[in-house]
């Protein structure tokens, strides 16, 4: 179906205005959707540059201020949003921070507040929009999670048992939500030229680079791609899978 042949579908995507995020709300636009980025407000000066990167999109993207940490507001933006544009029938949860340290260096704050947003956003966010998804009987949810999920990374035990976990919540629902229309799948980038990898030391990065088969940084188009075909109304038939998205970085079956 041509996108102007779709229903127009509102699609929320957390750390929307994110380095992956601002692609994923982009692409969902360009395959017809209304689309809603939710991060947090008091990123200021990145929410103003945003809405110049989506300017084009013609009020197809907006911004809504959102803490998917915190289960009330996940709530109460919901809400809200469904009574401005209508049933949200699309979720990415693409909020994600990093805290690394090696478990010997790394503080209970460090590792709760990465689950607080990592894993506990998909919870809130999901748990707020999956009883209207099942009662109309469609729904695309797309967990980002990590190959840092799938191998462990030295510095990471507090990101890396969080993406793996988001994958072990996403065959969960999939199953709950089968036969009612509801699809949830993760995609798992490897390493992208995004913020959040340029903040690790040269040095590493360019070991880590070196081993990539595909011999680049992933762009977020390139996950961005992998997160709307998941999305798209055709693809009821894949659920509870992880896509891949890494250069070749981790191989398995
Ligand atoms: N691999 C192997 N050994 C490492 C290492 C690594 N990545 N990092 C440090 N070490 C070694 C050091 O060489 C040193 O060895 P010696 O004691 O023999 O000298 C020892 O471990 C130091 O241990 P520390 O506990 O002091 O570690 P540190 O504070 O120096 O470094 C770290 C910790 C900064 C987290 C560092 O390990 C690191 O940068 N790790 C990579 C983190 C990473 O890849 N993050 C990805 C962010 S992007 C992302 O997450 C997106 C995505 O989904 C892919």
């Amino acid at each position: 179906m041509s996108p102007a042949l779709l229903p127009e579908r509102v699609a929320l995507v957390t750390g929307g205005i994110g380095g992956l995020g601002t692609e994923i709300c982009r692409q969902l636009a360009s395959a017809g959707r209304r689309v809603v980025a939710l991060d947090l407000a008091s990123r200021e000066e990145r929410v103003a540059a945003f809405h110049d990167e989506v300017a084009a999109f013609d009020g197809a993207i907006s911004f809504a201020p959102a803490d998917v940490s915190d289960f009330d507001n996940c709530r109460a933006v919901v809400e809200r949003i469904e009574q401005e544009h209508g049933s949200v029938d699309i979720v990415v949860n693409a909020a994600g921070i990093t805290r690394d340290a090696s478990l010997r260096k790394m503080t209970p704050q460090q590792w709760h507040e990465l689950m607080h947003v990592n894993l506990d956003g998909v919870f809130n966010l999901c748990r707020n929009v999956i009883d209207g998804m099942t009662a109309r009987g469609f729904g695309r949810i797309v967990n980002i999670s990590s190959v840092n999920g799938q191998t462990g990374q030295f510095g990471q035990t507090n990101y890396s048992a969080a993406k793996a976990g988001v994958h072990g919540f996403t065959m969960a629902l999939a199953r709950e939500t089968a036969r009612k229309g509801v699809t949830v799948n993760t995609v798992s980038p490897g390493y992208c030229d995004t913020p959040m990898v340029a903040a690790v030391s040269e040095e590493i990065r360019a070991q880590i680079i070196a081993g990539i088969p595909v011999g680049r940084l992933g762009s977020p188009a390139d996950i961005a791609r992998a997160v709307a075909f998941l999305a798209a109304d055709e693809a009821g038939y894949i659920t509870g899978a992880n896509l891949p998205v890494n250069g070749g970085y981790f191989m398995s079956f």
